[in-house]
């Protein structure tokens, strides 16, 4: 059964929902003035493309049903800190350091958590470096900061993240053992084919120099 704010809720959620939108406009924005940078600067850029989303009242209300919490919009602020999400693809597995290096530079960003799950791959084999930044955005008479989720990944991590995904929301978090095996099986050659592409880009990159 679907999970609803209440018509009071769902108006402020709403208001929150634009400041939300606000902090996303400011971090694509961030991610478009790089690719036109690395564009200039280097021969490969180090992202391949770039995704974005606003959560849906919808969804965010069944997280926090999920999470037994208040179904309010001052909750959902207070607890939630992907309401706002951009995904960065990147060819190669370690351009990913790399843009997060770049992005951690940036002196009016603050990290509020960051987590490496490509050394530390979750047990469903699930890889991706996230970062969450407090971003400013400036309104005419104020100044907000507003959490926005960054996931970095290779277009193969993605690949993989995607299906994984649409799995765990088809079987409603109860997937079959043998899937979860191969899906995670998947993952290991995965890693395994970033790491040889890798190299191999490397080995071009000499020849070329
Ligand atoms: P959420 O409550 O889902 O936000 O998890 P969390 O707060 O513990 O954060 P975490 O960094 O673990 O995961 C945040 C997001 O990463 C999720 O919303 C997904 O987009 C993605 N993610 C995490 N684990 C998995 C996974 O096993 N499979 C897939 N496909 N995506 C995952
Ligand atoms: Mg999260």
């Amino acid at each position: 059964m679907a999970v609803l704010f209440s018509n009071d809720e769902f108006a402020k959620l709403k208001e929150h929902l634009v400041l939300y939108r606000c902090a996303l406009i400011n971090m694509t924005t961030r991610m478009e003035i790089l690719l036109e940078d690395f564009s200039n600067l280097q021969d490969s850029n180090p992202i391949e493309h770039v995704k974005y989303r606003l959560k849906s009242p919808e969804s965010i209300a069944s997280k926090l049903h999920r999470q037994s919490l208040d179904l309010t919009a001052d909750s959902a602020k207070k607890h939630l800190a992907d309401i706002a999400g951009v995904r960065v693809i990147c060819p190669y597995t370690k351009d990913i350091s790399y843009i997060a290096k770049v992005l951690k530079s940036q002196s009016d960003l603050k990290v509020l958590s960051e987590k490496d799950y490509i050394t530390n791959p979750k047990p469903s084999g699930y890889r991706s470096y996230h970062l969450i930044f407090e971003v400013p955005i400036y309104l005419s008479n104020t100044e907000e900061r507003l959490p926005v989720e960054v996931q970095i990944r290779t277009q193969a991590m993605d690949f993989w993240a995607t299906l994984e995904h649409k799995a765990r929301y088809k079987y409603q978090d109860d997937m079959p053992g043998h899937l979860a095996h191969e899906l995670n099986e998947c993952a290991i050659k995965i890693s395994e084919l970033d790491d040889r592409m890798s190299l191999i880009q490397d080995i071009v990159n000499i020849a070329y120099d």
